[in-house]
């Protein structure tokens, strides 16, 4: 018997890593880029403390919403400041990150790329993965995967306070209005609720734990109308992730003066 080969009790004895022929190795590749790179710009945008808000035209990005601090610029803190003065290595948005960081990584669609594109466990279906040893999601860090649900619900209080932020748009100083900008907040909203409504979690905490449909038709209507989106769930998950990404990039860019909003009304 070859060294390599696979002595996992009840698995078939193969030497080789997989026998699959096709680009089995494309699809986690390309999703380990992608995060990394959308990871990656988020990090290091938490930490510039710089060009997230646009007076002018109430404009706040997603990923500074909401700003709690005394150390947030003046206008945008729309919820008061919790927080005093937060020293340089504490990013603003103390409490969005790990709330956003929880939720998606806990979250069923991103478990499942990132066990396969980043922890290689496995890569993909039929190709044996590096690890000797399943311990499955029964330890730290990975026992925190049970606790989604509590994401969920911190998630949605962040998608209301988001929403308010796009509505908030629409009111600039000078009175109604709009810009591309506005547009642009909205879009975004309109994807973050699509993957927070098409959650498991949700699902589950509108139509789970019921023995009988009949008897709760609204929750069973509910429930019907979320399942449908629930199986969008993975587009969701990747369209919202980037639109956060690209609404930040438009108001950084409008608020460091690189660009000018395109008005619309107003
Ligand atoms: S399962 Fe993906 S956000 Fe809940």
């Amino acid at each position: 018997m070859s060294s390599t080969t696979d002595r996992t009790a009840g698995r078939a004895e193969i030497a080789a890593r997989t026998l699959r022929t096709d680009l089995w190795w494309r699809p986690p590749l390309i999703q380990a880029t992608v995060l990394t790179v959308l990871l990656g710009y988020v990090v290091v945008r938490l930490f510039l403390r710089q060009d997230y808000w646009v007076p002018e035209y109430n404009y706040l990005t997603p990923l500074y919403s909401p700003c709690i601090s005394t150390s947030c610029t003046e206008g945008s803190t729309h919820f008061g400041s919790i927080f005093g003065e937060l020293p340089v290595w504490i990013p603003l948005p103390i409490i969005v990150f790990p709330i956003l960081l929880g939720f998606r990584g806990t979250c069923y669609y991103y478990r499942k790329a990132v066990y396969r594109s980043i922890l290689q466990s496995p890569t993909a279906c039929a190709v044996k993965e590096p690890a000797r040893r399943y311990k499955g999601e029964s330890r730290f860090p990975f026992v925190l995967m049970n606790y989604h649900r509590y994401f969920f619900y911190l998630a949605t209080l962040l998608l209301l306070i988001n929403t308010y932020d796009a509505a908030l748009s629409f009111f600039p100083p000078g009175g109604f209005g709009f810009g591309l900008g506005s547009l642009i907040l909205v879009a975004n909203v309109v994807l973050l609720w699509g993957y927070t409504l098409s959650c498991h979690a949700c699902r589950h905490v509108l139509g789970g734990r019921l023995k009988h449909f009949s008897r709760n038709p609204v929750r069973y209507a509910l429930w019907t109308r979320l399942s449908g989106l629930n199986a969008r769930h993975m587009q969701f998950a990747w369209a919202s992730l980037v639109s956060v990404t690209l609404t930040d990039v438009y108001i950084m860019s409008v608020a460091a003066g690189w660009i000018s909003d395109l008005r619309i009304v107003g």
